[in-house]
Formats: structure tokens, sequence, C-alpha cells
């Protein structure tokens, strides 16, 4: 099992008071599962996503990445495991206006140890596989929304992720051009063995993975796997 969320709640404080987005969740998703996360807004979706990926500690329960227990991992440990193993993508894509769509794709690479003469290859190679592979100098104003999209899908590649995490990655753009977004997920699915794990609003993104979960109110009400 990959991953293994048992009882998982999360409060937040506001004021003097707190409020509860997860409300016992429990989950499990093995490798190389392609997985879609639907529900309202403010269901909790994107605090889910963000213990998934090692950005936020649950209030209580546990999780287990990969046979571990992350609740017992310091700081250090989580930030190596953020980096070495997972792989983020963002609705608002995050990238640097100054920096080339190459620099922009090797950023990764600053709080790694894999060696200079490497780092370059293996951006040049994630952009070809997001189709980018002619616009290494162009600056993000230069592209379109899709094409800055997916200079941020290849940023997440460059460390070689065993989970993508993608927080509604298409919510910014037409239905045409988040199409091509989902079938560039699908072949990294396909062709790397990827576990991918999409939150979306649309049912014709969800439709792109092999299960779908249902948050509301904090809690799974729904989750199924497509035939
Ligand atoms: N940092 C925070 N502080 C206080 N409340 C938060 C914080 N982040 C999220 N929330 C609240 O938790 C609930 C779930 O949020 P979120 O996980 O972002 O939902 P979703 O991604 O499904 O829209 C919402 O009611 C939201 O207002
Ligand atoms: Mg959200």
């Amino acid at each position: 099992m990959l991953i293994s969320l048992k009882n998982i709640h999360k409060s937040y404080t506001i004021g003097s008071g707190s409020y509860l987005a997860l409300k016992g969740v429990n989950l499990q998703i093995e490798k190389s599962e392609f997985v879609a996360i639907m529900g309202p807004s403010g269901s909790g979706k994107s605090t889910m996503l963000h213990i998934l990926g090692c950005l936020d500690t649950p209030s209580e329960g546990t999780y287990h990445l990969n046979g571990k227990n992350v609740g017992t991992l310091n700081d250090n440990e989580l930030s190596t495991i953020r980096n070495s193993q997972i792989g983020f993508v963002f609705q608002s894509f995050n990238l640097l206006p100054k920096f080339s769509v190459l620099d922009n794709t090797m950023l990764p690479f600053l709080y790694s140890d894999v060696p200079k003469n490497e780092r370059k290859k293996r951006a040049v190679e994630s952009l070809e596989k997001v189709g980018l592979g002619s616009k290494l100098d162009n600056k993000p104003n230069q592209l379109s929304g899709g094409q800055i999209q997916r200079v941020a899908i290849a940023r997440s590649l460059v460390m070689k992720p065993n989970i993508i995490l993608a927080d509604e990655p298409t919510g910014n753009l037409d239905t045409k051009t988040g199409d091509e977004v989902m079938d560039i997920f699908s072949r990294i699915h396909s062709e790397e063995k990827a576990t991918i794990i999409v939150i979306t609003h649309e049912p014709e993104i969800a439709e792109y993975t092999d299960r779908t979960i249902m948050l509301k109110d904090g809690l799974i009400v729904n989750d199924t796997k497509s035939a």
C-alpha cells in the first residue's frame, strides 16, 4: 500500500475558535493508481491533498506513506520526502516570470543532490514529455495558459516522483486545453507508472482517471472505481 490514511482529522484555528475541515478520513491508495478527488468547494479537498503531500500535518489520525508513519518524521525528513517522492501541480501555475521555461523546470534541483550535469538533461527530457521541447528559452509570458501548465507539469516530473498531486490543474483552462493537460497526465500515468491524484470540479476531467473519491463536509462519501 502506497498511501494509507486512518481516521484523519484536520482542524484550523480561526480566532478563538476552530474549524474541522476533515472529520475522520480513511483512505488507501495503491502504487500507480490514477485518482480524482471531487466535492463541493470547502469540502476539504485541498486540505487532504496538503496532508497527502506532507505540506501539512493532521490534527488527529495516522498517515502511512510507503509503510512509513509520516507523523513520526521531523521537518527535514518531511522535506526530503516532498522533494524526492512527490511532484506538485497547482491551479495557479507558480512559474517565475523572469526565468526561462528551462530554468523554471530546473527549480526543484536547487534543493537536491542531483549532479549538475544531469540537471539540464532531465529538465529537457521532462519538457519533451509535455511537448515543449522547442520552448526551452521562452519566458512564461510568451506561452499560452495551457503551455504554462505543461511547464508546471514538467517541473513536477524532474525529480522522478512516485506521486503526482495536482490541485485543480485545469481550473484556469478552457475545455480543450484542460483535455490536453489530462492527456499528459494519462500518458505519464501509463508510461511512468506514477501514482497521480487530481482534484477537480469537473466530471469530464475525473473521467480520465480510474477512481473517483467524493468528499463532502470533510468526509469521504463515495469512492468508485471505473470499470
Ligand atoms: N488555513 C486555513 N485556516 C482556516 N480555515 C481553513 C484554512 N484552509 C482551509 N480552511 C477551511 O477549511 C475548509 C476546507 O477547505 P479546503 O480544503 O480548501 O476545501 P476545498 O479545497 O474542497 O475547497 C473550508 O471551509 C476552508 O475555509
Ligand atoms: Mg481547494
